[in-house]
């Protein structure tokens, strides 16, 4: 049987305490005013996530980290603070959490003043090595959930402030597997295709709001599991793309910066693949070993 423990209706019992941001605060440092342009990111605590938080911590931005563990998205926030000198706060946001449970983190930061400016979905739950035979309907309805479902959740609270705003940005971090399948990785790619169509529904849906919604599609990232290739696949190393690298997290960031922010205001609905030209190739062109 499903786990309905999610139920999206049901109400949850919730306490916010007081996070190590907010000690920030009490020690004297200076809340910016909600003029300041506000992004909030999802598994911004480290890899692509973190390098995005930084690029936006660069333009000025205040930066609200999520993460499913709040002690880490309160570091993390602090390392932004200390390293951009802009407000960041760290946020619980869970897939095990309930949609009136991550209601109340957009209400609280509502309370704080801003009214969301953009929105990240960076989060995944990455399905590795759920082989179509084998895969538990949990285990790949769990994928499922949280790429597509949690996503849904989160990008309409988002939605609601950025209306309240009269304008606004959601930018899923996709992949290129939406389109172009690695083994073993069906709930996976499923869900990054669902995402991709539900992108270009929101975008459809939330235009007349003046909200825009659009997708950066990452090829590979150079994150630990491909600089180790845990992923057991050889034929997706760097110099096996055309421009013979893959991306760094801020090339991603870059990307998600353009489609976040005013720059790319007539832009909605779009997709930019970043993955150095892999998708473009038939066959990777695989150099002779030495
Ligand atoms: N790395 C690549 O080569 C690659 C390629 C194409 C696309 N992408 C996409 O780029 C985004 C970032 O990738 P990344 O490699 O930098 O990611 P990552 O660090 O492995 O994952 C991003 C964050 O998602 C959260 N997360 C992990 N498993 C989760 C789960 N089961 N349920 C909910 N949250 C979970 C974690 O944050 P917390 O633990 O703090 O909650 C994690 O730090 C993802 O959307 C991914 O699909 C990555």
């Amino acid at each position: 049987m499903p786990d309905h423990s999610r139920d999206v209706n049901k109400l949850c019992a919730v306490s916010i305490v007081p996070t190590l941001s907010d000690q920030y605060f009490l020690k004297g440092f200076k809340k910016v005013n909600n003029m300041k342009k506000s992004v909030f990111i999802t598994g911004a605590v480290v890899n692509t996530g973190f390098g995005i938080a930084e690029r936006f911590a660069k333009e000025g931005y205040t930066v609200f980290i999520g993460s499913r563990d709040q002690g880490r998205a309160d570091k993390a926030a602090e390392k932004i603070t200390e390293k951009y000198g802009v407000y960041s706060k760290g946020y619980r946001a869970d897939p095990a959490m309930c949609e009136e449970e991550l209601r109340i983190v957009f209400d609280e930061i509502k309370a704080e003043g801003y009214l969301l400016d953009c929105l990240v979905l960076n989060a995944a739950n990455l399905g590795i090595k759920q082989e179509f035979l084998t895969v538990s309907v949990e285990e790949f309805s769990d994928v499922i959930y949280t790429n597509m479902i949690w996503n849904f959740i989160i990008a309409r609270l988002a939605a609601l402030h950025m209306m309240e705003k009269g304008k606004g940005s959601i930018v899923f971090v996709n992949s290129n597997t939406a389109y172009r399948c690695i083994p073993d990785r069906i709930a996976y790619s499923a869900s990054k295709g669902g995402a991709l169509s539900m992108m270009r529904a929101m975008a459809f849906d939330l235009g007349k709001y003046n909200i825009r919604v659009n997708a950066v599609l990452p090829g590979m990232i150079k994150t630990d599991r491909w600089e180790n290739n845990y992923n057991d696949c050889r034929a997706a190393l760097s110099n096996y793309t055309p421009l013979g690298d893959i991306a760094t997290f801020e090339d991603i960031a870059n990307a998600v910066y353009y489609f976040g922010s005013d720059e790319s205001r007539n832009t909605t609905g779009a997709e930019m693949v970043v993955d150095g030209g892999n998708m473009i190739q038939l066959y990777p062109i695989i150099p002779d070993e030495k």
